[in-house]
């Protein structure tokens, strides 16, 4: 049964993460399929917070490949440390790109994009599998709130990947 995300918009930014991530674990809580419940995430994130594109990469050998996400169509491959995903994998790290522009070897996959957070995503021995990567239209859009709600939610897909 489908089940609607709302998000008060008069919130502050944490309240609406922690609204958000109650209604996101009860999402997912009846389901056992991984696929569907990634889908779902990525999903209630893009439309949740209006963003451009939401989706995952995951390493295969020296490369990310594209794997679920919501948005327009996307760069296929990665290679590693190359952009903020290549990057923020080797450096298993949290990158936040105010301006996509300043960014020196950002990779464009759509010029719509201004503003991006990219995570890495771990196993359960903490080696990085791949990177959450949010990207938004307007500069700006992600600071350290994001980054603290964001990885309570990369976790939920860590483990969606570790089943
Ligand atoms: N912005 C990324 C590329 C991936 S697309 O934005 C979906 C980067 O420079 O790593």
């Amino acid at each position: 049964m489908g089940e609607d995300i709302v998000l008060n918009n008069s919130l502050n930014k944490s309240a609406k993460y922690q609204s958000f991530i109650k209604q996101l674990d009860n999402l997912i809580a009846g389901e056992m399929d991984s696929i569907a419940n990634i889908g779902n995430i990525l999903s209630a994130i893009k439309y949740g917070f209006g963003h451009l594109w939401v989706g995952i990469y995951l390493i295969d050998d020296d490369q990310l490949v594209l794997n679920l996400f919501q948005g327009p169509i996307a760069c296929t491959r990665i290679t590693k440390g190359k952009g903020v995903c290549g990057q923020s994998w080797q450096k298993n790290e949290v990158i936040v790109v105010p301006d996509v522009d300043q960014f020196v070897g950002h990779i464009s996959c759509s010029s719509a994009s201004r503003s991006e957070i990219v995570l890495p995503l771990h196993d359960t021995f903490g080696q990085v599998i791949g990177v959450l990567d949010i990207d938004s239209e307007a500069l700006n859009s992600f600071d350290s709130i994001d980054e603290e709600y964001l990885t309570i939610i990369a976790k939920l897909i860590e483990i969606e990947y570790a089943k």
